[in-house]
């Protein structure tokens, strides 16, 4: 069953998986971006279901999107398995909704992924173990870790077990080894995440999850991170969240600090027709199948939504003046 697993550009290769010294306990990564300094990567979430819902035309149009943009990587928002994430390393679904979807070549970057509520359906601890990468070494999903990428550095941050409903569903399994305690769990992640924060002196600072901050969509808004992430965001200058959970494409600012919300949660199952009441700083939202593009130089980042035809539906530019210090 297993296909052969498709190979990586040689000075990925390199760059990859290579692990810096901790200074705190989130695992820290290095990739390296374009000689120009540049990155290019797509943004796709709630995906894996062996190519239906419109899953594999979405991934066509992210192989065509990427070959024009010679991607870096790709960032996975989590659920990256329906319904239940994977059963264990040797789950078939792994190849089915990923390896076997995400053929184009220019898709053959890694895959920088967190977990969804979905994912810990299953067998979380299957879904992040190194091991899948023998299968497909595109694959590096963890709960939590800091990846430093030349202009930006992004914090990706495991958000389900922030969510107290999950804890509260007793017909619903959810694989919560490594998770508890809870609270000791979710303490010691956002002192690690603090100390990443601080200790970053990136030009842009981006933080992923799962579940969206905010969101006009089927979910709404999450309090439990309004209330423990936004402050660190706002305190650190993180300049955006990317999510997914929600099942469509979404641009919010915020009312008071630069901090942009960002949902790509449209990778097949969409449509979902409600949409909750409008969010003052709401600036765009598709209720259907699609994915987002990010290009990031020192003073630029430039976003794009596409649909499931391939067609860009909305992009805007931020652009960050450098600063020169005077002494
Ligand atoms: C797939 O996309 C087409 C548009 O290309 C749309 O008409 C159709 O409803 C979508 N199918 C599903 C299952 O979402
Ligand atoms: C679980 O639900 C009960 C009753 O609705 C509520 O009082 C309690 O605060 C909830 N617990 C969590 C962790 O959300
Ligand atoms: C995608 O967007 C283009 C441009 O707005 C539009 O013409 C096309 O019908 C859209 N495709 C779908 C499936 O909605």
């Amino acid at each position: 069953m297993a296909s052969p697993s498709p190979p990586l550009h040689p000075a990925t290769i390199l760059c990859i998986y290579f692990v810096l010294p901790a200074f705190a306990e989130l695992q820290r990564l290095q990739h390296q971006p374009k000689h120009d300094g540049s990155l290019n990567f797509l943004v796709i979430g709630d995906w894996g279901r062996k190519g239906k819902y419109n899953q594999s035309l979405v991934a066509t149009q992210m192989g065509k999107m990427g070959d024009k943009l010679d991607l870096d990587f790709v960032v996975s928002t989590g659920d990256n398995f329906y319904n239940s994430g994977i059963k264990g390393l040797n789950d078939p679904i792994f190849i089915q909704s990923f390896s076997n979807i995400y053929t184009a070549k220019s898709l053959r970057k890694p895959w920088y992924s967190v977990l969804g509520n979905h994912d810990y359906r299953g067998n979380a601890l299957a879904q992040v173990s190194p091991i899948l990468r023998k299968i497909d070494r595109r694959w590096f999903c963890q709960r939590s870790f800091v990846l430093h990428a030349g202009v930006a550095d992004f914090f990706f941050i495991d958000t389900t077990p922030f969510m107290n409903k999950y804890f509260n569903n007793s017909n619903r399994h959810y694989d919560w080894r490594g998770v508890l305690p809870r609270q000791k769990y979710l303490k010691n992640l956002l002192k690690d995440l603090e100390e990443a924060l601080v200790k970053s002196s990136a030009r842009w600072k981006i933080v992923v999850g799962h579940h969206a901050i905010r969101s006009i969509g089927h979910h709404g808004d999450s309090v439990e991170l309004i209330k423990l992430l936004v402050p660190l965001f706002e305190a650190n200058n993180v300049d955006m969240y990317m999510n997914g959970h929600d099942h469509c494409l979404q641009h919010i600012s915020s009312i008071n600090s630069p901090l942009l919300y960002l949902t790509s949660g449209a990778g097949s199952k969409a449509w979902r027709g409600d949409v909750k009441e409008s969010h003052s700083g709401v600036k765009f939202f598709y209720d259907g199948q699609g994915f987002m593009s990010v290009q990031i130089t020192e003073t630029d980042a430039k976003f794009a939504f596409y649909n499931v035809s391939g067609d860009q539906i909305h992009h805007w530019t931020v652009t960050k003046p450098i600063m020169h210090t005077v002494a």
